[in-house]
């Protein structure tokens, strides 16, 4: 997989690139990142890659013409066009599946009042990391990237992704490490027991609890089995 990330503040992503899971991901081929400063494709003398906005208004709109060529620079025959927006639908674990999925994404990062509405014309999702306002595409767009290079085969051990929150349509269970008793907190004997199939019915029961109490919204779009009802059921009882 590429990924391609327009910006015009390449700087920021010295430390993204180049650390931990992502910097071992590039290295080990699994993904090429490339940080792309748009500002090498404007044809102002200036460098200026952005306008006052037509009808009056605060701030700067980035200009159609740089963004037009570059993204005709880089697009590939089976390229995807992400734009970072407040206004997209807003990202889930879901999408970064999709998008694990594609050969090559170029992620737009807007910055001051966004971009030229006619730059839509070149995209393929308009992508949102919730209801909030940044001053740039720059970290949006790490999130998504981090998102989904993790998801690629090989970067990590699948099991770790499958099991993390919103994979199965809940949250992850509680997860303990050692020492088993610190500062006089335990940890929950069934994980001690080396029992591998009560284990898995802690893990499961305990998801399902997590999700019911700290995020309820998610169990509306889920199934549950006998089980699983039973459990909520028992959890309503104790609420
Ligand atoms: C200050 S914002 C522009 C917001 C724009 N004026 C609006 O109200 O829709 C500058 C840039 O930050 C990025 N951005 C801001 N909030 C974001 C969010 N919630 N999700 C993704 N990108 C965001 C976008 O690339 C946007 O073009």
């Amino acid at each position: 997989m590429r990924i391609d990330i327009v910006t015009l503040f390449p700087a920021m992503f010295e430390g993204f690139v180049n650390s931990s899971i992502i910097k071992r991901a590039i290295e080990n081929n699994y993904v090429e990142v490339n940080i792309v400063d748009l500002r090498e494709y404007t044809t102002n003398k200036h460098k200026k890659v952005d306008d006052t906005p037509y009808g009056g208004g605060a701030g700067m709109v980035l200009t159609c013409q740089p963004v037009f060529d570059c993204v005709k620079a880089l697009r590939k025959e089976d390229t995807k066009v992400l734009m970072m927006t407040p206004q997209g639908k807003t990202y889930k674990q879901q999408t970064a599946y999709e998008f694990a999925k594609m050969t090559h994404i170029i992620i737009l990062c807007g910055h001051y009042e966004g971009f030229d509405e006619r730059i839509r014309t070149l995209v393929d999702y308009e992508v949102s990391l919730g209801d909030y306002v940044l001053t740039g595409g720059e970290t949006a767009s790490m999130v998504i990237a981090d998102s989904i290079i993790r998801l690629i085969d090989g970067v990590i051990e699948k099991e770790s992704h499958e099991n993390d929150s919103f994979s199965n349509g809940l949250l992850e269970y509680p997860q303990y490490t050692k020492p088993r008793v610190y500062e006089g907190l335990e940890v929950p004997e069934v994980l001690c027991n080396g029992n591998h199939k009560e284990i898995a019915i802690w893990k499961h029961k305990e998801s399902l609890r997590k999700t019911y109490f700290k995020r309820p919204d998610l169990l509306e779009n889920y199934s549950l089995s006998e089980q699983e009802a039973k459990w909520i059921e028992e959890f309503k009882n104790k609420e």
